[in-house]
């Protein structure tokens, strides 16, 4: 469930902070909040995008009309789905990705990590902010006590914006995945909570 104020981060906080200033310069603000029709060209355009595909997603690459992803969301919809918690990236007002956890043991207290932003979003710190988000939701609104995810070895800036919220590699996959005409490693990565709270004072642990 979406909490009902918007789940963001301004970065108004640090933003009193010169060095933060200085060190991430005039970042994006960045929110996740919950999806509306408005959202459903760009997510389909983030769906379809065939040059990450094998980034986002474990099935082999197709064409995604608009009307093939319509029916997809009814059926999820409809379904009720393995339990999730997707949420759609805003930087700056504009919706510009999507961000969600799924794959949730309530035994076990974890769930995996999915995030995507279009072209033109990346590479300027949304990523890393919306990850931020993310796993504060995970742990302090979900309770959640530790989150997974698996990347591609040569997806760098995943990679790296994984590592800058905390995600370690606890594994890698050699030649488990067909990219674009060759194998390639997949590297797994993992979060506890109380690593993730190590690095923010008043945070449960
Ligand atoms: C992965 C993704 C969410 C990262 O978000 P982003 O906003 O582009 O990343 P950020 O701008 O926050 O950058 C994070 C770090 O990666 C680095 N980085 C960004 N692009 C990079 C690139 N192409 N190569 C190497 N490093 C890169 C940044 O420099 C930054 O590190 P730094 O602060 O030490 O300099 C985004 O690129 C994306 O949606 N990619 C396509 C879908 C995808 O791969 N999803 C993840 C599946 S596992």
């Amino acid at each position: 469930m979406i909490p009902p104020a918007r789940w963001e981060r301004t970065g108004k906080r640090r933003d009193a902070d010169p060095a933060y200033r200085a060190a991430v310069g005039d970042r994006p603000a960045v929110l996740l909040r919950a999806r509306t029709d408005a959202d459903l060209d760009l997510l389909h355009r983030l769906a379809a995008d065939l040059d990450t595909w094998e980034e986002r997603s474990p099935s082999g690459p197709a064409p995604l009309s608009r009307a093939e992803f319509d029916a997809q969301l009814a059926r999820r919809d409809a379904e009720g789905a393995p339990e999730t918690a997707r949420f759609v990236i805003e930087a700056d007002g504009e919706a510009i990705g999507g961000t969600s956890l799924f794959a949730f043991d309530a035994l076990a207290r974890h769930a995996e990590v999915g995030i995507g932003l279009v072209a033109e979003a990346r590479g300027r710190g949304i990523g890393t902010a919306a990850l931020e988000l993310l796993v504060e939701f995970a742990f302090v609104r979900r309770n959640l006590r530790r989150l997974h995810l698996e990347a591609i070895a040569s997806n760098a800036a995943a990679i790296r914006s994984y590592e800058k919220v905390g995600f370690v590699v606890e594994g890698r996959q050699r030649k488990h995945a067909w990219v674009r005409g060759r194998y390639e490693d997949v590297v797994r990565m993992g979060l506890l909570r109380r690593e993730w709270a190590a690095r923010r004072p008043s945070s449960p642990a």
